[in-house]
């Protein structure tokens, strides 16, 4: 009876709606070839002690250690891959100043591919120790180093999403860091879409290109027309950033005299793929929009802090149906890790809450209902991600992807503080207090591509 290429034992959680998350405990997790849960066996099956029976003592069977749990992997949906180089600093100044001043100058560096080499692997072997499985990654304007990035993530077994990012508009582009013309920009956008099409099929896990516009000021009209086109030619993911900071907001509504969703919508840049970073400012209406089109948010709560000066009131946008996934948003968010991400996601909502109990503050300041709790913010990183790029991941469920990290709260240099074993109290240490030293072993489509 043995078929399954990998069989686990052990307790797992996962997202089984936005508010609640399911305790597998002690169950069987059957792996096929292709790196799919076929089957999840609870202890009470009767095919439970068959099972263990013909795999155990195997070496493709794994029983989780006294103390190992199973989470989905993270899915990271917004990381400018370049900025690894410049993680951690420069995080005092407004946006547009700190695009200018120091985050142009770096991703110009990426001419270089001996240079994009180091640090983009460095970056997805770092990711994949922090438990991330899938990222949604912006590049440069760079084609080669672009492909460069999609290549490590197939080598190193991550799946990555990987854009060669489009800045072609003379205005607001500086000299040493722009596409060298429209036409060029899209030309080679779809000589990299090709590209990563076929590098595609070369791997089990997935790389796919995406079709990037940095933000709306960094392109000229044609150039976002032309992406949507392209976009919808190869069927492609499409990601940008929209109505992320004041700044940037008004640049849009100056020039277009709309917000960044309908502009962007005009230019087919909304659709069922599409992924926007930030949308701070999204109103009613944009959120409408975003959710009748498909399009979902990359939620990036440390970034936000620093680049935003805003909460994402991401309790009431999810409640109008728009997908939501998180972002580390590296670098303007300065962590690689989505356990922080969660973490703040749920700070910042509790921010954005305060004061509004008028009979304690006297001046209502908060927005009601904008509470995320900690499995929702779980939910985010892990199932909303995979609904937000229509993949079968981000859930130990049948029929999704064995995309998983094995969480050791044992570990003699760092150990959780557990005094009980009520499973949920277990699930909510690791969340909020797990490190990527506990991250003891990731696994990607069946594949194990860490371990520590
Ligand atoms: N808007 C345009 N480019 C960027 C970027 O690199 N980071 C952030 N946070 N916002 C942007
Ligand atoms: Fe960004």
């Amino acid at each position: 009876m043995e078929k399954y290429a990998h069989v686990f034992q052990g307790t797992a959680f996962s997202s089984k709606t936005f508010q609640e998350v399911n305790i597998l405990k002690d169950f069987i997790f059957c792996i096929n070839e292709d790196g799919f849960i076929e089957k999840m066996v609870s202890p009470d099956d009767e095919q439970y002690l068959a099972l263990l029976g013909a795999y155990e003592g195997k070496e493709n069977f794994h029983r989780l250690e006294d103390g190992e749990y199973l989470l989905p992997g993270f899915i990271d949906l917004h990381v400018h891959a370049p900025q690894w180089a410049q993680l951690g600093t420069a995080l005092d100044l407004p946006l547009y100043d700190w695009l200018n001043t120091y985050t142009f100058p770096v991703e110009s560096k990426f001419s270089d591919i001996d240079y994009a080499q180091t640090v983009y692997q460095d970056l997805v072997k770092t990711l994949i120790a922090n438990g991330t499985t899938t990222a949604l990654y912006f590049a440069t304007v760079h084609k080669e180093s672009s492909l460069l990035l999609a290549e490590i993530c197939a080598k190193l077994g991550q799946r990555g999403l990987v854009g060669k990012v489009v800045m072609d508009n003379p205005d607001q582009c500086p000299d040493y860091y722009r596409d060298a013309d429209t036409k060029t920009a899209l030309q080679q956008t779809e000589e990299f879409i090709v590209a990563v099409q076929q590098l595609n099929k070369q791997t089990k896990q997935g790389v796919y290109p995406v079709v990037t516009p940095r933000f709306i000021p960094s392109c000229t009209n044609e150039a976002l027309k032309g992406l949507g086109e392209l976009a919808a030619k190869y069927d492609t993911y499409i990601q940008s950033h929209c109505s992320e900071s004041d700044w940037e907001h008004e640049y849009v509504i100056d020039r277009f005299q709309k917000h960044d969703a309908f502009a962007l919508n005009d230019f087919g840049l909304l659709q069922e793929k599409s992924i926007m970073a930030h949308c701070n400012f999204l109103n009613d209406e944009d959120a409408e929009l975003f959710a009748k089109t498909g399009t979902a948010i990359s939620h990036c709560p440390v970034s936000n802090v620093f680049f935003s000066n805003g909460v994402l009131p991401a309790a009431h946008l999810h409640e109008k149906g728009v997908d939501i996934g998180l972002g580390t948003d590296i670098s303007g968010g300065f962590s690689p890790s989505l356990f922080d991400n969660v973490r703040q996601a749920v700070i910042s909502s509790r921010m954005l809450e305060e004061g509004v109990d008028t009979t304690v503050s006297a001046d209502n300041r908060g927005v009601p209902s904008s509470r995320l709790t900690t499995n929702e913010a779980f939910y985010f990183a892990t199932a909303g991600g995979g609904e937000s790029l229509s993949l079968p991941i981000g859930r130990i469920e049948e029929n999704y992807t064995w995309d998983v990290q094995i969480i050791n709260t044992k570990l003699p240099s760092a150990k959780l503080p557990i005094f009980g074993d009520d499973l949920y109290d277990i699930f909510q240490k690791i969340i909020y207090l797990a490190r990527p030293e506990n991250i003891q072993q990731v696994w990607i489509q069946g594949n194990k591509v860490h371990e520590r």
